[in-house]
């Protein structure tokens, strides 16, 4: 009887409580599902830090305890010491690489088997997918083959007076705050934007006219997100990243984009119809579209009107954060060491006073581009990269292998940051890019611009035009630290790239 009683209370207990079970069952599978990843790295005799469910590592970003940039430094510093370490991005493993010759190896002598990079799958229209940050495999390559002349040197020096008409547009703006405190960070976004205007999209860089206030208005607004959208996004990423395929959701802002295309059709239809050539981006790609027409060899073509159009906003979503981080910084670097300061105006005017400024005389301004390198080493706006594989890829000298469709990923800012490479490197000197010791780095272990085949195309274009812009603010103002001076520069937690918390304020002066 006891017995019986016993299995019949079981029973009862199965049967009143079946809520009970399900949720235990579910609980399981959840837990399972969020888990199944986790012995990846230990699978393969890899260092690894210790995830846990739902988040992986993320844990300090998604509680913004740190910033993206202190995020690389804490993970590179962790697996300092081994040639490779291992975290997780919710349930996605990612493998990093710390050891040069491993970095080498990866992004350049065998890129055979990362040409790709790790794009989010999002239900972008065309000309955002199609653009080169995204595209994959022989695309890719056929896209960055046609764009590659679009930076040339010769485009360049084509370019130059767009530029150079930019920075006088900015001199002026900037009188007005003579003796004043400015934000550096929007000052220089906006020059960046009619830089871009003005060599991507064909719009006159003038301040006074309609046109270009529209593209500017508009332009601003391109990766606008607001908060309850990130979130959506942020909790979509780590929860169910295959779903944004599904979903009509962007990381751009569609209001603005769309307007933008409608502005560059409008260009593209001017400049068709009036025969008109001018000397910027957006013709080269109407040329090249144009050749690659007539030329019947291209079974495939490459440069269809969506792929131009993707090309000229890419400008805008790789160029626009990146180089106007990388000036704003600069300022606040001249701003917050007067001798630095000094020493690169004077430099600047024994090499440039009385003469026209030119490609040639750009280039012998070596101090300036070694303190513009030493800013982006110090303040990557970019702090990873990654790629994908295609191929499964066993590591050179190890027996760790990376399997199609998995990530690596490269610790820009750790490797920038680390003393072995770069000694006291909370130090800026720009001397570190200069002589004898940039020759006996491997070049690789400068990591702003990327590496390998896959890196930044603009390099050049951004190195070329943030000298232009410095020539000119170091020629007319003088900057300095006041009371809005965040020094040392505290990093935004919430942003991807780098941003400064506080913005980056100075006092500025006319010379
Ligand atoms: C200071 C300014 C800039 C910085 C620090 C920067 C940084 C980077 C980095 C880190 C990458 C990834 C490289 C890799 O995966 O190895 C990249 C890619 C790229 N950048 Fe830049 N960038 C800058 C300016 C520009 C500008 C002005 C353009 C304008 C065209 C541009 C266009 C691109 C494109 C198209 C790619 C993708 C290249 C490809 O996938 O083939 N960037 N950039
Ligand atoms: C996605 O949304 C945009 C507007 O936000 C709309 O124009 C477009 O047609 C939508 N696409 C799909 C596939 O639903
Ligand atoms: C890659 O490696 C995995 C596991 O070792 C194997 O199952 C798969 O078939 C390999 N793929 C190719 C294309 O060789």
């Amino acid at each position: 009887m006891e017995y019986f009683s016993g299995t019949k209370k079981m029973l009862d207990f199965i049967i009143n409580d079946w809520k009970l079970l399900l949720i235990l069952t579910l609980i399981f599978v959840v837990y399972f599902y969020y888990t199944r990843t986790f012995d990846h790295f230990e699978k393969r005799g890899v260092k690894f830090m210790k995830p846990t469910i739902f988040l992986g590592n993320l844990g300090p970003r998604i509680t913004a305890k740190k910033s993206f940039h202190s995020f690389q430094y804490d993970i590179y510093n962790y697996f300092k010491g081994n040639p490779y370490g291992g975290i997780f991005e919710g349930t996605r493993p990612l493998l990093y690489i710390l050891d040069p010759e491993l970095i080498k190896a990866v992004t350049i002598r065998d890129f055979d088997y990362f040409v790709d990079r790790n794009s989010l799958n999002s239900n972008e229209p065309r000309y955002l997918k199609q653009s080169l940050l995204n595209l994959k495999g022989s695309e890719w390559k056929g896209v960055r083959s046609t764009l590659t002349p679009a930076f040339s040197s010769s485009r360049l020096r084509n370019m130059l007076p767009l530029i150079q008409h930019c920075t006088q547009q900015m001199v002026e703006f900037l009188t007005q705050y003579d003796k004043k405190d400015v934000e550096m960070k929007d000052t220089m976004g906006h020059f960046t934007l009619e830089v871009i205007g003005a060599c991507a999209f064909g719009i006159k860089c003038d301040a006074l006219t309609d046109e270009n206030a529209h593209f500017v208005k508009v332009a601003e607004k391109f990766n606008y997100m607001p908060r309850s959208k990130r979130m959506c996004i942020f909790f979509l990423l780590i929860f169910m990243p295959k779903m944004m395929r599904y979903l009509n959701i962007s990381f751009l802002y569609p209001k603005s984009i769309e307007e933008l295309v409608k502005i560059l059709k409008a260009a593209k239809a001017e400049r068709r119809s009036s025969g008109i050539k001018k000397n910027d981006f957006l013709q080269l790609l109407i040329d090249a579209a144009e050749k690659e027409k007539e030329d019947s060899e291209h079974a495939n073509t490459y440069l269809d009107d969506d792929t131009i159009d993707a090309q000229s906003l890419l400008f805008l979503i790789a160029g626009y954060e990146t180089s106007s981080t990388l000036l704003s910084f600069a300022i606040h670097v001249l701003a917050t060491k007067p001798e630095l300061q000094t020493k690169l105006r004077q430099h600047v005017e024994e090499l440039t006073n009385g003469k026209e400024m030119s490609y040639e005389l750009l280039s012998q301004l070596h101090y300036l581009e070694g303190f513009l390198l030493e800013t982006l080493r110090m303040y990557p706006p970019v702090s990873r990269v990654d790629r994908l594989c295609t191929k499964n890829y066993t590591l050179p000298g190890t027996s760790v292998q990376v399997r199609a469709g998995e990530v690596v990923a490269i610790p820009i800012y750790g490797i920038h940051m680390d003393p072995d490479y770069y000694p006291e490197p909370e130090e800026f000197r720009p001397e570190r890019f200069m002589d004898d010791e940039k020759k006996n780095r491997p070049a690789h272990l400068f990591l702003a611009f990327g590496v390998g085949p896959r890196n930044c195309i603009g390099l050049r274009f951004a190195m070329f035009s943030a000298k232009l812009a410095m020539v000119s603010l170091l020629k007319n103002f003088k900057f300095s630290a006041c009371d809005k001076t965040d020094d040392p520069i505290k990093f935004d937690r919430g942003a991807m790239l780098l941003k400064a918390a506080k913005g980056l304020w100075v006092r500025l002066e006319a010379l």
